[in-house]
Protein backbone atom coordinates (compact mmCIF):
# COMPACT_ATOMS: atom_id res chain seq x y z
CA UNK A 1 0.00 0.00 0.00
CA UNK A 2 1.44 3.44 -1.09
CA UNK A 3 -0.44 6.74 -0.15
CA UNK A 4 0.61 10.14 -0.89
CA UNK A 5 -1.60 12.48 2.21
CA UNK A 6 -1.81 16.61 1.27
CA UNK A 7 -2.14 17.06 5.05
CA UNK A 8 -1.68 16.01 8.68
CA UNK A 9 -5.53 15.11 8.60
CA UNK A 10 -5.16 12.88 5.67
CA UNK A 11 -2.33 10.83 7.88
CA UNK A 12 -4.81 10.82 10.90
CA UNK A 13 -7.44 9.44 8.62
CA UNK A 14 -5.56 6.61 6.93
CA UNK A 15 -4.19 5.57 10.42
CA UNK A 16 -8.07 5.17 11.41
CA UNK A 17 -8.68 3.63 8.20
CA UNK A 18 -5.71 1.20 8.39
CA UNK A 19 -6.67 0.51 12.23
CA UNK A 20 -10.07 -0.80 10.75
CA UNK A 21 -8.55 -3.08 7.95
CA UNK A 22 -6.55 -4.52 10.37
CA UNK A 23 -7.75 -4.85 14.19
CA UNK A 24 -5.39 -8.04 14.53
CA UNK A 25 -2.30 -6.29 14.14
CA UNK A 26 -0.03 -5.66 17.17
CA UNK A 27 3.24 -4.07 15.93
CA UNK A 28 3.08 -0.97 13.80
CA UNK A 29 6.67 0.17 13.20
CA UNK A 30 7.11 3.60 11.87
CA UNK A 31 10.17 4.66 10.08
CA UNK A 32 10.90 8.15 8.43
CA UNK A 33 13.00 11.39 8.99
CA UNK A 34 11.97 13.84 11.95
CA UNK A 35 8.50 15.67 10.84
CA UNK A 36 7.87 13.02 8.45
CA UNK A 37 4.45 12.73 10.17
CA UNK A 38 5.21 9.31 12.13
CA UNK A 39 3.22 11.16 15.62
CA UNK A 40 0.54 12.72 13.37
CA UNK A 41 -0.13 9.35 12.22
CA UNK A 42 -0.19 7.95 16.11
CA UNK A 43 -2.60 10.93 16.97
CA UNK A 44 -5.24 9.32 14.04
CA UNK A 45 -5.10 5.48 14.96
CA UNK A 46 -5.55 7.01 18.67
CA UNK A 47 -8.42 8.64 17.54
CA UNK A 48 -9.97 6.06 16.37
CA UNK A 49 -9.38 4.58 19.67
CA UNK A 50 -11.08 7.10 21.02
CA UNK A 51 -7.43 8.62 22.29
CA UNK A 52 -7.79 12.21 22.83
CA UNK A 53 -5.47 13.59 20.63
CA UNK A 54 -3.91 16.18 22.90
CA UNK A 55 -2.59 13.05 25.43
CA UNK A 56 -0.12 12.11 22.35
CA UNK A 57 2.58 14.13 21.88
CA UNK A 58 6.34 13.95 20.98
CA UNK A 59 7.65 12.26 23.97
CA UNK A 60 10.10 14.81 24.96
CA UNK A 61 11.91 12.44 28.47
CA UNK A 62 9.47 9.91 27.59
CA UNK A 63 10.24 6.55 25.95
CA UNK A 64 7.25 5.43 26.07
CA UNK A 65 4.00 6.60 26.97
CA UNK A 66 1.14 4.25 28.04
CA UNK A 67 -2.60 5.17 26.43
CA UNK A 68 -4.14 2.26 27.41
CA UNK A 69 -5.11 0.43 24.80
CA UNK A 70 -2.39 1.90 22.30
CA UNK A 71 1.69 2.33 23.73
CA UNK A 72 3.28 4.57 21.95
CA UNK A 73 7.12 4.52 22.02
CA UNK A 74 9.35 6.77 20.27
CA UNK A 75 12.96 5.36 20.45
CA UNK A 76 14.78 8.56 18.47
CA UNK A 77 16.64 8.93 22.11
CA UNK A 78 18.31 5.63 22.04
CA UNK A 79 22.56 5.23 21.45
CA UNK A 80 21.83 1.43 21.52
CA UNK A 81 19.37 -0.78 21.72
CA UNK A 82 18.05 -1.16 25.02
CA UNK A 83 16.54 -4.62 25.99
CA UNK A 84 14.92 -3.73 29.00
CA UNK A 85 12.87 -1.41 26.67
CA UNK A 86 12.68 -3.80 24.59
CA UNK A 87 11.20 -6.01 27.17
CA UNK A 88 8.55 -4.03 28.23
CA UNK A 89 7.47 -3.14 24.89
CA UNK A 90 7.24 -6.89 24.46
CA UNK A 91 5.19 -6.83 27.80
CA UNK A 92 2.45 -4.62 26.84
CA UNK A 93 2.26 -6.41 23.57
CA UNK A 94 1.67 -9.39 25.33
CA UNK A 95 -1.53 -7.41 27.20
CA UNK A 96 -2.99 -7.15 23.57
CA UNK A 97 -2.31 -3.56 23.50
CA UNK A 98 -1.36 -2.01 19.70
CA UNK A 99 2.59 -0.96 20.27
CA UNK A 100 3.43 1.27 17.98
CA UNK A 101 7.29 2.47 17.85
CA UNK A 102 8.77 5.49 16.08
CA UNK A 103 12.63 5.03 15.16
CA UNK A 104 12.18 1.14 15.14
CA UNK A 105 15.87 1.32 14.31
CA UNK A 106 17.16 1.41 17.35
CA UNK A 107 15.57 -1.85 18.27
CA UNK A 108 18.11 -4.85 18.41
CA UNK A 109 15.16 -6.99 16.39
CA UNK A 110 12.26 -5.93 15.16
CA UNK A 111 9.18 -7.86 15.47
CA UNK A 112 7.86 -9.92 12.77
CA UNK A 113 4.76 -11.57 13.25
CA UNK A 114 1.56 -9.44 13.99
CA UNK A 115 3.66 -6.26 12.16
CA UNK A 116 2.39 -3.52 9.88
CA UNK A 117 5.70 -2.11 8.48
CA UNK A 118 5.51 2.20 7.89
CA UNK A 119 7.68 4.24 5.61
CA UNK A 120 7.09 7.81 5.79
CA UNK A 121 9.06 10.37 3.51
CA UNK A 122 8.77 14.15 2.72
CA UNK A 123 7.66 15.50 -0.55
CA UNK A 124 7.54 18.81 -0.02
CA UNK A 125 5.78 21.08 2.67
CA UNK A 126 2.76 19.16 3.35
CA UNK A 127 3.25 15.99 1.32
CA UNK A 128 4.02 12.66 2.52
CA UNK A 129 4.31 9.75 0.93
CA UNK A 130 3.39 6.92 3.27
CA UNK A 131 3.84 3.02 2.27
CA UNK A 132 3.08 0.43 4.24
CA UNK A 133 4.05 -3.51 4.28
CA UNK A 134 1.38 -5.68 5.62
CA UNK A 135 2.93 -9.13 6.11
CA UNK A 136 0.95 -12.32 4.15
CA UNK A 137 -0.27 -13.14 7.98
CA UNK A 138 -2.47 -10.03 8.25
N1 LIG B 1 0.62 15.16 5.05
C1 LIG B 1 1.03 15.30 6.33
N2 LIG B 1 1.08 14.22 7.15
C2 LIG B 1 1.53 14.34 8.41
N3 LIG B 1 1.96 15.49 8.97
C3 LIG B 1 1.94 16.60 8.20
C4 LIG B 1 1.47 16.55 6.86
N4 LIG B 1 1.56 17.80 6.33
C5 LIG B 1 2.05 18.57 7.30
N5 LIG B 1 2.29 17.87 8.43
C6 LIG B 1 2.88 18.43 9.65
O1 LIG B 1 4.19 17.90 9.77
C7 LIG B 1 4.51 17.67 11.13
C8 LIG B 1 4.79 16.20 11.35
O2 LIG B 1 5.27 16.06 12.65
P1 LIG B 1 5.30 14.68 13.42
O3 LIG B 1 4.06 13.92 13.14
O4 LIG B 1 5.61 14.99 14.85
O5 LIG B 1 6.53 13.96 12.70
P2 LIG B 1 7.50 12.82 13.25
O6 LIG B 1 6.83 12.13 14.41
O7 LIG B 1 7.69 11.92 12.07
O8 LIG B 1 8.78 13.49 13.65
C9 LIG B 1 3.31 18.14 11.94
O9 LIG B 1 3.52 19.47 12.34
C10 LIG B 1 2.16 18.04 10.93
O10 LIG B 1 1.11 18.94 11.19
MG1 LIG C 1 7.51 11.76 16.33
Amino acid sequence: MAKTTKNAQETQALAAELLKAHPEARWWLLYGDLGAGKTTFVKGLGAALGIEESKIKSPTFMIMEDHGALLHADLYRLNAPDLDIEAQLEEHAAQGKIVLIEWPERLSKAPSEDTIVLRFTHQGEDQRLIEAILPDSL
